[in-house]
């Protein structure tokens, strides 16, 4: 069956029963010996790849405050923002006077969450996220305080005075997502645990969708679990560096997984350089799948070269990472284009039990240019209309349209 047939089957058809013809030996656990084996590989069939040009429009280095490397970092006090009292206190008045409007949660924003000070706060952070190093923390949320429904109006108060989009998460137009091993409560449901996010597992470089991240640490774990981001300029400039035929691979289409949605899959670059920005977008699961979701049969494989693309990302980010221990009350905002994140295995116990709650944001006077072929996904993302806005206070696994999670 070809992959054009694939794209107009049903979700059931689609749904994943076998290996995909002709994808590479890789997974979503990067295997260092199989990424040397799978370049040594490579370059003995073609020696010349590292000799190639880079493609048009994309610069042998690139600089600036979001290209740095983990070594570049002292410590936390460069990228921590500790609220004071006072501050705090503003919060508490925002959410009563979020309260006494009546209004549903969808409608959360500068103007019905006031923050008289702390705004012009929120809005310089908000360029460092877009025009400086890309990351900070809020520190901290007194969480046992505050109810869930408390705690939602204060987490997308606060966020939205970073950035006024916020992000629908599944097909269910939840904007709230929940970060915490539900194998025990959720894997009985239709699809499973096809992602990382839901279990205690490592989650490899990656990039979610949107510009902005936001993480809110209701609980944290008893061991493990560090937080890592990564600059995708650093990672660009070893590539350039090193393996230019790779430059051009990752700006070329990849076919992306879409997990039994209709169409089976998509095609778009993972590196783009738009506006004088270096974007790397992109999920490795959506190329090797994880756990019950295997890469979908009958959607094109991906190539050897973008095997060891994808491995040559991770492995790089990782090099060059900066490691963050999330606190309980800690919020960390990331510019998703311009960083790479991942996150460390761990183990909770009786007591602590590792609980993000995700926000995906976006500032639209301080945004990017979005790259052409992330428009349309960026427009769907943030077009939920307020009163169409749905934020779970307890877990729960992403939906697709079709129902299965994701
Ligand atoms: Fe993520």
């Amino acid at each position: 069956m070809s992959a054009t047939q694939t794209v107009t089957q049903t979700v059931a058809d689609t749904f994943p029963t076998t290996l995909c013809v002709g994808q590479p030996d890789i997974v979503y656990h990067p295997d260092e010996g199989k990424f040397r084996a799978r370049t040594a590989r490579r370059l003995a069939a073609d020696p010349a790849l590292p000799q190639r040009s880079l493609p048009d429009n994309f610069p042998p280095q690139v600089d600036g405050p979001i290209v740095w490397e983990g070594k570049d970092w002292k410590d936390e006090s460069q990228w921590v923002y500790n609220l004071t009292d006072e501050q705090l206190a503003e919060i508490d008045r925002a959410l009563a006077h979020f309260d006494s409007l009546d209004k549903p949660l969808g409608y959360i924003n500068k103007e019905t969450f006031p923050l008289p000070t702390l705004s012009a706060e929120l809005w310089k952070l908000a360029e460092v996220l877009y025009n400086g190093r890309g990351f900070f923390v809020l520190r901290e949320i007194p969480i046992d305080k505050y109810s869930r429904r408390e705690l939602a109006i204060i987490y997308a108060g606060l966020s939205s005075h970073v950035g006024s989009g916020r992000g629908r998460q599944d097909a269910t137009n939840a904007v709230l997502a929940h970060i915490k091993d539900l194998r025990a409560t959720h894997a009985h449901e239709k699809g499973g645990i096809g992602n990382a996010a839901y279990t205690t597992d490592k989650q490899v470089f990656h990039t979610d969708i949107g510009d902005l991240i936001a993480l809110l640490s209701i609980q944290t774990s008893a061991h493990g679990g560090v937080s890592r981001l990564s600059s995708a300029g650093r990672v660009y400039n070893e590539i350039a560096k090193t393996r230019p035929d790779l430059i051009t691979v990752m700006k070329d289409n990849w076919p992306l997984d879409r997990f039994g949605a209709n169409p089976g899959y998509v095609e778009r670059p993972v590196l783009y350089n738009e506006d004088g920005h270096i974007v790397i977008q992109y999920s490795r699961r959506q190329f090797v799948g994880y756990n019950a979701q295997v890469r979908s049969a009958n959607i094109p494989p991906i190539t050897e070269a973008q095997a060891e693309a994808l491995d040559m990302i991770h492995f790089y980010a990782e090099k060059y990472s900066l490691e963050l221990n999330f606190k309980k009350g800690d919020i960390q905002y990331i510019n998703s284009m311009g960083l790479l994140h991942a996150r460390d295995a761990f183990t909770d116990d009786e007591e602590h039990t590792r609980h993000l709650v995700r926000l995906w944001l976006r500032n639209d006077e301080l945004a990017w240019k979005t790259p052409k072929p992330l428009e349309e996904t960026w427009k769907k993302l943030y077009s939920v209309p307020p009163e169409d806005q749905r934020f779970p206070l307890e877990p729960e696994i992403r939906r697709t349209a079709g129902g299965a999670t994701k």
